[in-house]
């Protein structure tokens, strides 16, 4: 192997692969720790296919290591898909290949469910490649590197999860080529600040919670409970879906996480509000822990002399791509009756996979190692099923196809016509052109050869781009009701391009009484409610002041209090960095200067934000979602106060809140003018163009900073800043 080139990866990579040999070098047993599978051995670009392909076996007293179990059928049917795909990729054109004369592989590298496997095996992968710019004279050219063409590597797809993928993006992050996940999930991915490489074809969490938040509006449920697992799913999910149920004027009355022991008090006091059937569940975990509630529910058997099994209207969300095939329901008699699920849609590929996958599968002259591998502890007729298609399957190829997307493009842009990898995109690709490329690609099937790409991708007029936060711009998700009386669930609507369109004539309810009604029952809060919802919620009441008027409202957000440590609704000890009070009482002052100025009877708004971005979006929720509010209540002079009225906004001293607050108004086109907040985010004019402030970008004072670097004639500096 080449010596590492030092101008090519940070310290931090050597530290992190470092870390991950001594691993490695620790272990006997040798399922540690799996050489990678190469396909297409003399491929010209390479690409590392980061794939939990066997089980992780968590370290024990008696094997104190991570070790790889056995594999796992889903992961393998990726693989072979990959595999698949790639073949018909070179042999296309009369094998001059999709990219011509550029023959693509890849290596599969099997984490086996190990954050730390899997970034040791991403390091490798990147190691082996002596990258085009390397003209560190202290390296040494062994006469093998000579001899043996090395493919260049141009980025990955995967990884299976999204707290690996975390991993291996942060590790990788320097190298500026793209990884493509299929199935991460969590929506702190679309961050590009912390994650500049990553792109996925798999859902960000974050519009399944948008498809929910959308169906109960349309459902006027707007009050429900939230229970949800305790896995890092489970949490980023729910909190997800309690900020957009805010901004939506969901009330969320109750949010419990669903744990064994705590679990029957709590959910005997929920149920004694949902007694008559007013109550709907958003429940987010797997199928399997949908069982273990509605197992819970059904032992609960009477409340109060009522039984309360018609007392709960549920809707499952789940990591899992669907749920439709569960069997949650069948030992559970009546429970399930009208459940909702919200599941991602997928493509059946059989007709396109099954002739050759079939073939792979019969005991052939040349059998496939990884297949026999499988069959040794399961069996070969699990892979494959045309009965239950595997989710994945499709997304991993449409990551493939991107990423080859990305580099037919730059191969066009920098070898022109001509065959093979030119020199000038080597570089290209090295030094980040593979990276905006794939971000820019406009994959669209129906414009390709069936003899290349699946001819099912085709038939769906699939389409594959990305937004600028590298997520799958087209999330679709299905809607689906479970009817009890053919343990099946049924389409009752769709998620797609950002709205939700329900058939509410296709939904069956039970009403208390246990009938079968069409009448879409209600959930919203009725009698008392303003105490359950409000105080549950801890959401931060009180505006600070109001200077009640007739033509238009001017709102300003301050903050006097700090943040509470515990509830980031609520505010905390007196803010003394900053004087906002004095702010506050000028803005009041201001507005009244600008009534005699004008003539215009101006009225305005004072908000204490409490240096919380919550905070503030559940005031300026609660202020105009026309739900009766402890500050209708509080301030009564507010009247009927419309959102129509506002006719401007001051706000806030954080961009941390300035943020949500000018996006909040940017839709209603309303002016939001900023005293204090300074990030670069609100230069941009597409997201804020109603946006104004009274200070400078942080990008001026960067610029700044750069002029004094230059005029102190320092040309080597070093950069030291608080995260
Ligand atoms: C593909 O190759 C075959 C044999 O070399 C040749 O007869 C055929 O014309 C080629 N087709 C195309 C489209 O170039
Ligand atoms: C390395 O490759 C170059 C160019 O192909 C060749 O001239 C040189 O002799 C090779 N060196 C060795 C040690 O094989
Ligand atoms: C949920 O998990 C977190 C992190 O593992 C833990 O700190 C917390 O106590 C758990 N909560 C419950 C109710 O189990
Ligand atoms: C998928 O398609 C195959 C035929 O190509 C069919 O036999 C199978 O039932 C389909 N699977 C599902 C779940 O629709
Ligand atoms: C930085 O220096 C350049 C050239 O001297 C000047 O044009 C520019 O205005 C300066 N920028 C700032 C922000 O001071």
């Amino acid at each position: 192997m080449k010596t590492l080139s030092q101008n090519m990866l940070p310290t931090r990579f050597l530290v992190v692969l470092m870390l991950f040999l001594t691993a490695v070098a620790s272990i006997d047993n040798k399922k540690c720790y799996v050489e990678p599978e190469v396909v297409v051995p003399d491929a010209d670009v390479q690409f590392g296919l980061l794939l939990s392909l066997r089980a992780h076996v968590s370290a024990t007293s008696d094997q104190p290591v991570t070790r790889c179990g056995s594999i796992l059928g889903p992961a393998l049917e990726q693989y072979l898909a990959a595999e698949w795909l790639v073949h018909r990729l070179n042999a296309y054109n009369n094998g001059t290949g999709y990219i011509p004369g550029v023959k693509i592989g890849f290596q599969a590298l099997d984490d086996c469910g190990s954050p730390l496997f899997a970034s040791g095996n991403a390091l490798t992968f990147l190691d082996r490649w002596s990258p085009s710019f390397d003209q560190c004279p202290t390296s040494q050219v062994t006469p093998e590197s000579n001899a043996t063409k090395d493919p260049l590597p141009i980025g990955f797809v995967g990884a299976s999860s999204s707290d690996i993928a975390m991993e291996v993006a942060t590790a990788t992050r320097a190298v500026p080529l793209p990884m493509i996940s299929m199935a991460a999930t969590k929506p702190e991915l679309s961050d590009k600040n912390s994650y500049p490489t990553f792109l996925r074809t798999a859902q960000s969490d974050e519009r399944q919670m948008n498809a929910i938040t959308d169906m109960l509006q349309q459902l006027k449920w707007t009050y429900i409970a939230v229970i949800h697992i305790n896995d890092s799913y489970g949490r980023s999910v729910s909190e997800s879906l309690a900020q957009q149920a805010l901004a939506r004027g969901i009330c969320i009355q109750r949010t419990l996480i669903l744990t064994s022991s705590t679990f029957s008090n709590d959910l005997s006091s929920m149920l004694q509000q949902s007694l008559g059937n007013s109550l709907a569940v958003v429940f987010i975990g797997s199928s399997a822990d949908a069982d273990d509630l509605l197992y819970a529910i059904e032992k609960l058997g009477y409340l109060d002399g009522q039984e309360v099994k018609f007392g709960l209207r549920v809707i499952l969300a789940s990591s899992e791509s669907s749920l439709l095939d569960s069997t949650v329901f069948d030992n559970l008699d009546t429970f399930g009756e009208g459940t909702l699920s919200v599941g991602k849609v997928t493509v059946n590929m059989s007709a396109d996979l099954e002739p050759d996958m079939q073939r792979l599968l019969k005991n052939g002259k040349d059998k496939n190692a990884l297949i026999e591998e499988h069959a040794a502890a399961a069996s070969k007729s699990d892979l494959f099923k045309a009965d239950s298609p595997n989710p994945l399957v499709p997304v991993t190829l449409h990551a493939v196809m991107a990423l080859v997307e990305g580099l037919k493009t730059v191969h066009s842009a920098f070898c022109g016509r001509a065959q093979g990898p030119c020199q000038r995109m080597v570089k290209a690709v090295e030094s980040g052109q593979l990276l905006t490329s794939t971000l820019n690609v406009k994959l669209d099937y129906e414009t390709m050869d069936p003899d290349m790409v699946p001819a099912v991708f085709i038939d769906k007029k699939s389409i594959v781009q990305f937004d600028k936060q590298g997520d799958i711009t087209q999330p679709v998700y299905t809607i689906h009701q479970y009817r009890k009386m053919n343990k099946k669930y049924q389409q009752v609507g769709l998620y797609q391009d950002g709205s939700t369109v329900l058939q509410p004539e296709k939904m069956h309810w039970l009403t208390p009484a246990g009938h079968t009604a069409l009448k879409t029952p209600t959930s919203v809060c009725d009698g008392n409610c303003e105490h359950a919802c409000i105080q549950a919620q801890g959401r931060g009441e009180m505006p600070l002041a109001i200077m009640p008027g007739t033509d238009g409202y001017i709102i300003g957000l301050f903050s006097i209090h700090d943040t509470d440590d515990k509830n980031p609704f609520d505010c905390g000890s007196f803010r003394f960095v900053a004087n906002d009070a004095i702010v506050a009482e000028g803005f009041f002052y201001a507005v009244r200067r600008l009534r005699s100025m004008t003539g215009l009877n101006f009225g305005a708004i004072g908000i204490n934000d409490c240096y919380s971005p919550l905070r503030s979006q559940s005031i300026l929720q609660d202020l105009f979602s026309n739900l009766p509010s402890a500050n209708r209540k509080a301030f009564p002079e507010l009247g009927n106060l419309q959102l129509d009225q506002v006719v401007g906004v001051v706000a806030c001293r954080s961009s941390g809140c300035t943020i949500p607050v000018a996006a909040f108004f940017m839709q209603l086109h309303v002016n939001v003018v900023s005293y204090a907040a300074s990030s670069p985010d609100l230069d941009d004019k597409a997201d804020f163009p109603y946006f104004l402030r009274t200070v400078p970008s942080d990008e001026e004072q960067a610029k700044v900073m750069l002029n004094i670097t230059k005029a102190m004639g320092w040309e080597f500096a070093g950069l030291l800043y608080v995260k």
